[in-house]
């Protein structure tokens, strides 16, 4: 049967791009009636330094703005990655499957080091990958939304199911599919259309965050970068212009329309007229959803709550998986 799984690092504001690549797919998927269990990885945001209360924060911030986004905790199972052990046990068990030469071929690390030193990065940071793996095959999740950036680690999850199969002799672990749907899986940065947009990018010019007012959504969209031509009437002729096929997708996967229904609607039109137009729908779709998140945040202890018996939902479908993982594995189990 179907299982759907995947997760957020609450590691700072969201943007456009969590919401186009991931949370808004979350919903869609819930909404088709898959089983779907979604996650607020903090074990995975303090491989980087996160203040504790700011953690905290940020870990209901995006628990509000996944529930704001459409995902309902009666439906969903809704979490935190920390109240349910068995995420750090089972990838304690895949460090011993996966492979140095693996960890050292993903470039999410190589990117995350780059120009720092490599040397003083965490040991987590290095092992991030195989917590994702046990993510994923804790649940024996088959289908795993996520944005165009994750695809090399959904991939890595598929080795190591893979490899803990051959080596153990089993077919216990279902081999996941990545879920890259859309024209929103790859939403690039306001100022450089060759950089992916980022909670973590130094300029807040670069992205729209699920939280800004819609004075300054407009004044993004405003200034961001694109080129003097108007638009193309077809997909073709936005190949070489990034940050226009950029404004183009955004467009397409706010409203729902294909790029070709876009460009018809469209084609010929300037930037200046473009950008007021997208500002709009954005405004449109995003405003009822920061209003949400803010109703939300008003009762912490509420969302609190939501987290709590997600996790006890989650643990129930995992405890199990991970206690016939170790009695695979020739770990007794006594007690
Ligand atoms: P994270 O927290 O960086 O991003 C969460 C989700 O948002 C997607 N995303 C984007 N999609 C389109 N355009 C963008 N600019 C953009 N930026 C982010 C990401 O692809 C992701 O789907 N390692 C993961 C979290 C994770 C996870 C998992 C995901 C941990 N365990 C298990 C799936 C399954 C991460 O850092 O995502």
């Amino acid at each position: 049967t179907p299982r759907v799984f995947s997760g957020i690092q609450p590691s700072g504001g969201l943007t456009l791009g969590n919401y186009l690549g991931a949370l808004k797919r979350f919903a869609e998927k819930q909404d088709e009636g898959i089983e779907t269990i979604y996650c607020l990885v903090d074990l995975h945001a303090i491989t980087v330094w996160q203040d504790p209360e700011k953690l905290r924060h940020q870990t209901r911030e995006a628990a509000a703005a996944f529930i704001a986004s459409g995902v309902d905790p009666a439906r969903s199972i809704l979490f935190n990655q920390s109240q349910v052990s068995g995420h750090a046990e089972l990838a304690w068990l895949f460090n011993c499957v996966a492979r140095l030469g693996w960890m050292n071929r993903m470039t999410q690390f190589k990117d995350k080091t780059a120009g720092k030193n490599a040397e003083n990065s965490s040991l987590g940071l290095y092992a991030y990958p195989s917590l994702m793996a046990a993510d994923i095959l804790l649940y024996h999740a088959t289908q795993v939304p996520v944005g165009e950036d994750q695809k090399q680690h959904v991939e890595l999850t598929r080795d190591i199911a893979a490899k803990f199969n051959h080596d153990y002799k089993t077919d216990f672990f279902p081999i996941p599919e990545p879920a890259i749907e859309g024209s929103a899986t790859r939403v690039m940065s306001l100022r450089d259309g060759t950089r992916k947009m980022s909670k973590s990018d130094p300029s807040d010019m670069s992205r729209i965050n699920l939280t800004d007012d819609a004075d300054t959504i407009a004044q993004k969209f405003r200034k961001a970068r694109t080129d003097p031509e108007p638009l193309p009437s077809e997909a073709e002729g936005l190949k070489d212009r990034a940050e226009a096929r950029n404004l183009v997708n955004i467009y397409a996967a706010l409203s729902g329309e294909s790029v070709d229904q876009v460009l018809r609607s469209h084609g010929g039109q300037g930037f200046g007229a473009f950008k007021p137009a997208l500002a709009d729908l954005a405004v449109s779709k995003l405003a009822p959803i920061s209003a949400e998140m803010a109703r939300l945040m008003a009762d912490p202890a509420e969302i609190d709550r939501i987290l709590g018996q997600g996790a006890e939902r989650a643990d129930a479908i995992a405890a199990p998986i991970l206690a016939q993982t170790l009695d695979i594995m020739g770990m007794i189990r006594s007690r």
